[in-house]
């Protein structure tokens, strides 16, 4: 028998994951986990405490992941500082774990999930583009939010993040094996989410409602 649907989503910045995420979990009713929240929480906490990262990512309470600020580049980039530090990582381990093995299956996203955090996942997507598709996004992204940005600056801290992610010892960015891998340089939300659905129906999972 087919186990609950598990959707491991992974990328790297601005791929598109996270507006994918929540497409594909509003489609299967399933509850989602913007992984990347919790290591920028643990990133602006640590920052803004100045306790130790790996303490902070033990004590997280859910009111931390309601932070406006957390979306700004700068907890991206403390986050991605924070997440090579393997305290940090095991200590968001389990809970992360829990919550792709709840009885009703789940969609998360972030870097590692389909390779550490849920390798037995029946649905792996890595979601990528090239780096200028990206840097356009999150410059456009950060422009509506009335964010006062200029794109060669959004770029260059994009391609430091992406090679910081890549390159660390502890579960660096990389697609599972058995990946489905989107590059979504030149499609939009729609064609990626059709892409995606396609791929996962595929695989005999179909949403029950209506
Ligand atoms: O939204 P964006 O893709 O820019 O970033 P994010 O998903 O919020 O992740 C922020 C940072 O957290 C990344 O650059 C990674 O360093 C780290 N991260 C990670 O290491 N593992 C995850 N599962 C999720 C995020």
């Amino acid at each position: 028998m087919k186990g609950p649907l598990v959707i491991a989503i992974d990328g790297p910045s601005a791929a598109g994951k996270g507006t994918l995420a929540r497409r594909l979990a509003a489609h299967f009713r399933l509850p989602h986990l913007d992984t990347g929240l919790l290591y920028r929480a643990v990133g602006l906490l640590a920052e803004k405490s100045g306790r130790r990262p790996g303490e902070v990512a033990t004590a997280l309470q859910p009111s931390d992941l309601a932070d406006p600020d957390l979306r700004t580049d700068q907890a991206g980039q403390a986050a991605s500082k924070v997440a090579a530090l393997p305290e940090v990582r095991d200590n968001l381990l389990n809970f992360q774990k829990k919550f792709a093995y709840q009885a009703s299956g789940a969609v998360l996203d972030g870097r590692d999930i389909g390779t550490v955090i849920c390798p037995g996942a029946p649905v792996k997507l890595f979601v990528t583009a090239s780096l200028e598709a990206r840097a356009e996004r999150r410059h456009r992204e950060l422009r509506e939010r009335g964010l006062d940005t200029i794109k060669p600056r959004v770029l260059a801290e994009m391609a430091e993040r992406d090679r910081r992610d890549s390159e660390r010892a502890a579960a660096p960015l990389q697609a599972a094996p058995d990946a489905f891998l989107l590059d979504t340089s030149d499609m939009d939300a729609d064609a990626a989410f059709a892409a995606a659905l396609a791929f996962i129906e595929r695989k005999g999972f179909r949403s029950s409602g209506p």
